[in-house]
């Protein structure tokens, strides 16, 4: 497995390979590794030939100067965990090497609309940072495809309209939620918990699953309510819980095929983010 730190390097590897004839993957994270992740490395192995993994923390999609100092920085764990995996390569820039000129003047990607509800209300401008340094990732890799998780369903739909509308021609492979025996989504955040924060954190997924299972489209209030209801019960702070149209997070219509119902719920001072999709019965 080798490994870079210069756009430079990694650009003439990749040009090799393509020269190759070998199809590239890309799996961007920024580290703190776990099975969520693992997951979709090999999901990327069946997708290409050839799979890089990238690890950076991206200073510019934290809304706090704080979070992006305590995130954890696992390098050589991370690096323990994917050399097991038989990938081809890791990309794990320096913060000069993506913004050189530093992040304050980088010219930003915005994907309007998509990304102004739900995490765009509570989190401004994350998702320009996220769609930011994807799109550096992208213009870098220029992979054939590149693979994200449902975990993060509204940054999914986000990638995949920016990747259409700035005419990427990079396939946008969806992995599936990885959850821990009781339900939980796997998260770098649930080390964070408390014991008695761990016992509860599992109640996010049952009032997913609670709300599919009443689904109604007449009775979508009453469900986003009594779902945040229960949660906040049992002591969560929600911020939302909304039960939208999966396409494109708009209200559901006669013509929604399938809904998605996300959450986003603090348990002390932990904030957990979580979603379930179903077709509209
Ligand atoms: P990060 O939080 O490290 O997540 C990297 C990828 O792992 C994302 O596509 C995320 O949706 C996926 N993921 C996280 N938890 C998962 C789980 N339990 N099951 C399956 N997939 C899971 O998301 C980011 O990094 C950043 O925003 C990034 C896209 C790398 C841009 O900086």
């Amino acid at each position: 497995m080798k490994i870079f730190s210069a756009c430079e390097a990694i650009r003439d590897h990749i040009s090799q390979c393509k020269s190759a004839h070998e199809s590239v993957a890309l799996v961007p994270t920024m580290g703190n590794l776990h099975d969520g992740h693992t997951s979709l490395i090999e999901l990327a192995k069946t997708k290409a030939t050839k799979v890089i993994v990238s690890i950076f923390i991206n200073p510019t999609q934290f809304n706090q100067t704080s979070d992006y100092e305590r995130y954890p920085r696992t390098l050589n764990d991370d690096l323990e965990k994917i050399r097991q995996l038989n990938i081809d390569a890791i990309f794990t820039p320096e913060l000069d090497e993506l913004y050189p000129q530093g992040t304050t003047h980088t010219p930003r990607i915005s994907v309007p609309q998509l990304a102004e509800s739900l995490e765009g209300q509570f989190r401004p401008g994350h998702f320009d940072g996220v769609c930011t340094v994807v799109c550096k990732l992208f213009n870098i890799i220029v992979p054939d495809v590149a693979v994200f998780g449902a975990k993060d369903y509204q940054q999914l739909l986000i990638i995949k309209r920016m990747t259409q509308d700035l005419n990427f021609n990079i396939d946008i492979i969806c992995g599936a939620t990885q959850r821990e025996a009781d339900g939980l989504a796997m998260s770098s955040r649930n080390t964070h918990l408390s014991h008695t924060q761990r016992s509860l954190a599992p109640k996010l997924f049952s009032a997913l699953q609670q709300t599919k299972d009443q689904f109604s489209s007449n009775d979508i209030k009453t469900l986003e309510e009594k779902g945040a209801a229960m949660l906040e019960k049992y002591g969560f702070r929600v911020e939302y819980f909304s039960i939208l149209d999966a396409e494109n997070l708009q209200p559901i219509t006669q013509g929604t095929d399938n809904a998605v119902v996300l959450v986003a719920a603090w348990l002390g001072s932990t904030r957990l983010i979580d979603n379930l999709l179903f077709p509209m019965p």
